[in-house]
């Protein structure tokens, strides 16, 4: 079923501390060498003072003055995130806070772990079908330097902070809004995140191999369009070996492939509103986009929408 949205402005915030592999060599046994094969990340952000929250507010209100839409039209904030600085009050209601909003605003934070952005952004696409809801922010933020455990080389040298946010209202029927998202529970603490990220990154590897191939496919044929229809993918940011492993296997040239791994590392729920705004500072002229993501849960999902 198709959910129309027009996708208005997207912004991005990432904290301007960089933390480069030769940084991590002081303190993990690992080499820059190793972590750019393994992986492409070259260097990664690492918040100084901000919060979840801060960031996620900065990345909206780029994304707002983007849309050239007031704070005061946004009916719907959804914040997908796994690292929230307090339980509540929810991300979302500090943006909706900082953005002044004080008219009724339905605020509220979604964790489907890196899959997160694209479950939001499905959960408001449906909302906003709805005529009492006039435009919504959707949001994803992280602050994953605050779950990191920098004894850990397997984990340690991967991830990163930073936020990313779009503006949406509903679209005309003939704007896309195809969604596939769903989960296949893992109990066994494949990728898990209490005090620290643990992980077992050979099986979440394979995993995610196989899991964008046939979200890709699944989202693809639910919109009855194909990759030649497709402009660019953004994927989940997690690791470039997985996208090259994806490339091979669908046959796809990496061109297709929107990548800046190298600069942010894995972001996390981040990961594909940070790519998106960056990639639209250099492509003003509307996109058929397809976003696939994967992560903890096991969660994954796909959209294809036009920015
Ligand atoms: N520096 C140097 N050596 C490291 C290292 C590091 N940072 N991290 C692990 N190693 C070592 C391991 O200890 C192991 O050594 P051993 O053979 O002596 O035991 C060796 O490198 C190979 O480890 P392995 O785990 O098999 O490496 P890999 O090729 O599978 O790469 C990941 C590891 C984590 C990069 C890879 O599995 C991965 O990216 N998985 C997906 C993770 C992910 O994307 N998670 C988030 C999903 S949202």
């Amino acid at each position: 079923m198709n959910l129309p949205i027009k996708i208005l402005g997207t912004g991005h915030y990432v904290p301007n501390q960089v933390v480069t592999n030769h940084d991590l060599e002081k303190i993990v046994d690992t080499s820059d060498e190793w972590i750019v094969s393994r992986t492409g990340i070259k260097e990664r952000r690492k918040v100084n003072h901000e919060t979840t929250h801060e960031m996620a507010y900065l990345a909206s209100k780029k994304a707002l003055e983007e849309a050239k839409i007031d704070a005061s039209d946004i009916d719907i904030i959804i914040v997908a995130t796994i690292t929230e600085n307090q339980k509540t009050p929810a991300v979302a209601n500090f943006v909706a806070g900082l953005l002044g909003i004080e008219h009724d605003v339905m605020s509220f934070d979604l964790n489907a772990a890196c899959t997160g952005f694209v479950y939001a952004l499905e959960v408001a696409a449906s909302l906003i079908q709805h005529p009492k809801y006039r435009k919504a922010l959707v949001i994803g933020a992280e602050t994953l330097s605050n779950v990191l455990d920098y004894t850990d080389r397997n984990t340690c040298i991967l991830f990163g902070d930073g936020a990313g946010a779009v503006v949406l209202e509903k679209g005309q029927e003939q704007q896309l809004g195809y969604f596939y998202n769903t989960s296949r529970p893992d109990m066994t603490n494949t990728l898990d995140v209490g005090k620290y990220i643990k992980m077992d990154g050979r099986k979440v590897f394979l995993f995610a191999v196989e899991v964008i191939e046939k979200s890709i496919l699944k989202v693809l044929n639910d919109a009855n369009l194909s990759l030649d229809d497709i402009d660019h993918i953004i994927p989940h940011q997690a690791n470039e070996r997985i996208i090259l492993a994806v490339s091979k296997s669908m046959n796809v040239s990496m061109d297709k492939f929107v990548m800046n791994i190298a600069s942010y590392g894995n972001t996390s729920a981040a990961s594909i509103p940070l790519t998106l705004s960056e990639y639209k500072k250099k492509h003003s002229e509307t996109k058929t986009l397809l976003f696939v993501g994967f992560g903890g849960g096991f969660t994954y999902g796909a959209a294809i929408v036009k920015v």
